[in-house]
């Protein structure tokens, strides 16, 4: 018996040559009829079948822009797939290879919750609060947000999205990753105290000075991938190399973000990465498929990974040529793991997303 999603047994003892051989022949024989976007962080052995890399926000706008093909089978995590389905015309189809790949903080967000947050907050704070969430978040919740008058960010526009809300409305509300939101808001000059943070678990406000003060409401949330660098590992750098630069992921705590050299998005590291001098040397604060990828990529430079264990995104990692080989195999006959939002999410969902897009 075969579970629901699971790989058949005929796909898992292949050798590689012949999964390479066999995804480049539906490649070849679906031509632009396929768009195999992949995230930065997705395994070298599937970028290189991608048609396209990008980071959250480039890979949202190209699902928009992908009318001419049927099938999109998206390489990254679950809320990404969502999202192309969202952004896609009903008679595409969204794949995702294996559907084990969520984002564990996305889970970190349920639209239970949110309702019971936002009674909450309403009720202490009023109505004048603008929802604001992360692009790592369940359709269901963006939908949240998409009803409530706000929009989605993604960690390459939060600054932009997160200005314009906090001038739309008295206060936000910042879900799921709290060191995004954080980072983000300490960026426009909203001190520490004037932020707040809502734990979905005890249903409570955890708040340092009165509620007057309180601008942005961060929700409880986090990547666990991002939020294994420290601080203690910036300094063992500084002290053993001082000319080695910092560059990490906002996803980051607040504490390294601070203390490194460089923070932004994942293009944002490989943008800055691309223009440094040659022998420049940097530690690199994101996932380890990325971080591999640039240091192969760029043999003129020195780059490492900022954690000596390096940090894999486990769910990221679950699509691999035995799944993607099986999704594309598929397609022709009876699609697998197909992605698909019902109409009165996306509807709402749709807002949140193109007040993002519109900017
Ligand atoms: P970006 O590619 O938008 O920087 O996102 C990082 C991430 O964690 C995706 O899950
Ligand atoms: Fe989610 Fe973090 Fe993995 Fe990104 S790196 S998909 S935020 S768990």
């Amino acid at each position: 018996m075969q579970l629901l999603g699971t790989l058949p047994p005929t796909y898992a003892n292949l050798s590689v040559e012949e999964m390479e051989t066999r995804i480049q022949a539906v490649k070849d024989r679906l031509g632009t009829r396929l768009f195999l976007p992949a995230h930065h962080y997705q395994k070298d052995e599937v970028v290189q079948f991608a048609d396209a890399t990008g980071d959250s926000l480039q890979l949202a706008r190209l699902a928009e822009q992908m009318s001419e093909a049927e099938f999109i089978v998206f390489c990254g995590v679950h809320f990404m797939a969502e999202t192309a389905d969202m952004l896609t015309r009903d008679d595409q189809i969204v794949v995702l290879p294996d559907m084990r790949a969520g984002c564990s903080m996305a889970d970190m967000a349920d639209i239970d919750q949110t309702e019971i947050a936002w009674e909450e907050l309403t009720e202490r704070f009023g109505e004048d609060i603008i929802p604001i969430t992360y692009v790592n978040s369940t359709a269901a919740i963006k939908a949240f947000v998409g009803r409530h008058g706000g929009a989605t960010v993604t960690s390459s526009n939060a600054h932009e999205i997160v200005r314009w809300a906090l001038e739309a409305g008295e206060r936000i509300l910042f879900l799921p990753d709290q060191h995004l939101g954080r980072n983000t808001a300490y960026d426009l000059g909203i001190p520490l105290e004037a932020m707040a943070v809502w734990d979905p678990l005890r249903e409570e406000l955890v708040a340092e000075g009165d509620d007057e003060q309180v601008k942005v409401i961060l929700w409880k949330g986090h990547c666990s991938v991002h939020e294994k660098f420290t601080v203690s590992q910036i300094q063992a750098f500084r002290e053993r190399e001082p000319d080695r630069r910092i560059i990490v992921h906002p996803e980051c705590t607040f504490d390294v973000v601070q203390a490194a050299d460089e923070a932004g998005s994942t293009s944002y590291i490989i943008d800055k990465i691309d223009a440094s001098a040659p022998g420049t040397k940097w530690a690199v604060g994101t996932e380890m498929n990325l971080v591999n990828r640039l240091a192969a990529t760029y043999p003129h430079l020195d780059i490492v990974s900022l954690n000596p264990f390096m940090c894999p995104c486990l769910t990221m990692n679950r699509i691999d040529l035995p799944h993607l080989l099986w999704a594309l195999e598929s397609l022709e006959t009876d699609p697998v793991n197909i992605i698909r939002v019902d109409h009165e999410t996306t509807e709402f969902s749709k807002r949140a997303l193109e007040r993002m897009l519109a900017r």
